[in-house]
């Protein structure tokens, strides 16, 4: 299993912290916000992980993060020369995923779960990360059948969610994710979307599930930003300085009170 880190994109929407720098090495408490999803990977076992970022900062991600060695990985990086949307910067990975399955994070996503078992556990198809959240909208949302384990279908950003399960930035694929991507069409914003990548396994019925326990946030907003730095010194404050490693915490007492 081959890891993959998405670490492109402008930021706007963070302007201007991302004036001079990359929305990924801005502080999520104590470290670059792009540490807790290489920590989320290496606490999974993955070792071999490719980070994709704009040409704007990819010199910066190589000084802070170097060949991985600090981290017991080995890094590779790749540049994403426009920003065409997550499922194109993904495209850009085929080589190095060499026939190998791929896990597939966002930089700007923070998970409490360890997730071990799914990945170790993944056979074929598509594997995705669902998390009940008040602001469903703001993200993509999956409507499933709880009974069967299947995900009906995924809409992105509905302004009326069919539920509150929103569609972590954390995937597992089989290799011929790469053929998908080739045969997408830009959707309306002009961007490969991941949720087309999605729909295709789900039609396909290839496309498995899990509930995540932990807290998850994204951190592309100043509230969602603001609110990961508080769950995390809540963790370190609560459990000391190990807690670090987001992936070995179970707790479910972490919530994010400000609606990201
Ligand atoms: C992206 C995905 C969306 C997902 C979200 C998770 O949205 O398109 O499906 O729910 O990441 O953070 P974006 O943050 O690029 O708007």
């Amino acid at each position: 299993m081959k890891g993959i880190i998405l670490a492109g994109g402008t930021g706007s929407r963070l302007y201007p912290l991302t004036k001079v720098t990359n929305k990924h090495l801005l502080p999520v408490y104590d470290k670059p916000m792009i540490y807790y999803p290489l920590q989320t990977l290496i606490g999974a076992g993955v070792k071999d992980i490719m980070i994709v970022s704009g040409r704007g900062h990819a010199g910066h991600f190589l000084e802070l993060l170097g060949s991985g060695a600090d981290f017991g990985v080995k890094l590779t990086y790749e540049i994403q020369d426009e920003a065409g949307g997550i499922a194109q910067a993904l495209g850009l990975a085929e080589d190095f995923a060499d026939s190998e399955n791929v896990t597939v994070i966002l930089g700007d996503n923070i998970f409490q779960d360890n997730i071990t078992d799914a990945v170790q556990n993944f056979k074929e198809g598509a594997h995705i990360f669902l998390k009940p959240v008040p602001d469903a909208q703001r993200f993509g949302v999956a409507e499933v059948d709880e009974n069967n384990g299947h995900v009906l279908g995924i809409e992105e950003k509905p302004t009326q969610p069919k539920s509150d399960f929103a569609v972590t930035g954390l995937y597992i694929y089989s290799n011929d994710v790469f053929d998908i991507i080739k045969i997408l069409k830009p959707s309306h914003r002009g961007e490969l979307e991941i949720t087309d990548v999605n729909n295709h396994y789900i039609q396909k019925n290839r496309m498995r599930y899990s509930v995540l326990r932990g807290f998850w946030s994204d951190a592309g907003t100043f509230d969602s930003l603001h609110c990961a730095s508080e769950l995390v010194r809540s963790m370190k404050t609560a459990q000391g300085d190990q807690v670090a490693c987001l992936g070995i915490v179970s707790s479910e007492s972490s919530e994010c009170k400000e609606g990201n």
